[in-house]
């Protein structure tokens, strides 16, 4: 545990605690407000993210910013990151051990900025950071509360470009969170 996001930082340059770090062009650490209220949490850089070393800038990123822009979320105002923060070949699921590799970066990053509420976007971020035995399809939509922290699974992005009727879905579920937020004071 780095108590500091240089020392986090410093530590994850050059990371080679899985097979991800083969294949990588850079380390996709995370970005946003290092003391947001609202933190969101994908699965792992596509090739986009590779290329730029920030997460969510393809075009799963660019609808997530379609919902922020029309909810009144500003991306600079929360904190994006992802289970792995190398991209996996082929864009396939990060594999067990990969996870759990990067877990402490992304415990150690949850610890630094401290957030109210975290949006889980898709299967894998729900189940490595709540249980393994969680359904998105189930619980998507529906707030969980674990230790101080809210927790909001929805679709991940890319799952609505692979299916429009999700769409509207993701939308409201990341309406319950402006809710939320608004109601609480929270930076969005
Ligand atoms: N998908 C993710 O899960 N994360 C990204 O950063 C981009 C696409």
């Amino acid at each position: 545990m780095y108590n500091t996001w240089e020392e986090l930082e410093k530590a994850i340059n050059n990371c080679q605690k899985c097979k991800l770090c083969n294949g990588r062009t850079n380390i996709v650490f995370g970005v946003g407000n290092k003391s947001a209220d609202i933190m969101f949490i994908g699965e792992g850089p596509g090739a986009d993210e590779d290329r730029l070393g920030e997460p969510f800038v393809g075009k799963a990123g660019q609808l997530m910013n379609k919902a922020f822009f029309g909810l009144g979320i500003k991306r600079e105002n929360v904190y994006i990151a992802n289970i792995v923060k190398c991209r996996p070949p082929q864009n396939r699921v990060p594999e067990k051990d990969e996870a759990f590799a990067c877990m402490d970066y992304l415990r150690n990053q949850v610890i630094l900025v401290k957030p109210k509420i975290i949006v889980l976007l898709g299967s894998t971020a729900l189940k490595n950071i709540l249980s393994e035995d969680r359904s998105i399809t189930r619980e998507r939509g529906n707030w969980i509360k674990s230790g101080d922290i809210l927790y909001m699974p929805t679709w991940h992005p890319a799952a609505l470009l692979r299916d429009e009727t999700k769409k509207i879905q993701f939308w409201k579920d990341l309406k319950l969170v402006k809710d939320k937020a608004q109601k609480e004071s929270l930076k969005t």
